[in-house]
This record gives C-alpha cells, structure tokens and sequence, in this order.
C-alpha cells in the first residue's frame, strides 16, 4: 500500500503523514515514510527529534551541492538518507534531483 499527502501550504499535510504512519506501524504495518518536501519536517511529527530532522536535511542538501554521492539501489537510499523512527518505522528524506548521475534512482 502506498498513501500519498499532498496539499496546500500549512494545511496539514505533516500532521497527518505523521499520524497515518505512526497508527500504521502501532497496527503492525511495516512503514516507509518518504519526506519529500522542500522543507521537510516530517522527522519532527515522527518523534525523531530536531538534531536528527535537521541532519537528514543536511544529507539531501549535500547531494544537490554535489558533496554527497548519488545511491543507486532503494536499499542505498534508505541507508544513506534514512533513520529510524519511534514505533518502528524507517524515515527517509529524499526528493527530485536536479543533476542526476548515471544510474541514479
Ligand atoms: N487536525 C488539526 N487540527 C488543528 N491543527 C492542526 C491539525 N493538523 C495540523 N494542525 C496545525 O496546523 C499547522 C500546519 O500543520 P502542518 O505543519 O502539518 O501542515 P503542512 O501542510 O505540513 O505545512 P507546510 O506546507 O508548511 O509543510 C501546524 O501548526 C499544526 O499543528
Ligand atoms: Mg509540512
């Protein structure tokens, strides 16, 4: 299953990614939450803390500067710019690429 939260700005759309994977994994689901906005907060509603949020952005940054290497398996990806998050679930932190390597994802 994968649900997608799209919407206007400040209209809720971490709150409720935050909530629907935190209820998914208490329910026993295995959760991969993707935060692909531009200003990704979704560690902060996921409980991982501000140190960790701020991290994974610094991550994804250091790939649009080019300091960072690109991951060319999914497995890759959520080891490079994941962490894990309470209730079990895996956060990863990741968006569109603006210079894309061979065989980026
Ligand atoms: N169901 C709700 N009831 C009341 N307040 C809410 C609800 N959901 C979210 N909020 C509040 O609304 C504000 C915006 O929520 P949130 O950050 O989730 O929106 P967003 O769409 O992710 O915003 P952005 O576009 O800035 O990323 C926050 O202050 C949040 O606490
Ligand atoms: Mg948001």
């Amino acid at each position: 299953m994968k649900i997608a939260v799209a919407g206007k700005g400040g209209s809720g759309k971490t709150t409720v990614s935050g909530t629907l994977a935190r209820a998914l994994a208490r329910s026993g689901h295995s959760v991969l939450a993707l935060d692909a906005d531009a200003n990704p907060m979704l560690g902060i509603s996921l409980g991982v803390g501000p140190e960790e949020t701020d991290r994974l952005l610094a991550v994804r940054q250091g790939v649009d500067a080019g300091e960072t290497p690109h991951e060319p398996t999914t497995e890759g990806m959520v080891e490079a710019f994941g962490t894990r998050a309470p209730d079990g679930i895996r956060l990863v932190v990741a968006s569109r690429i603006d210079s894309v390597a061979p065989g980026c994802q």
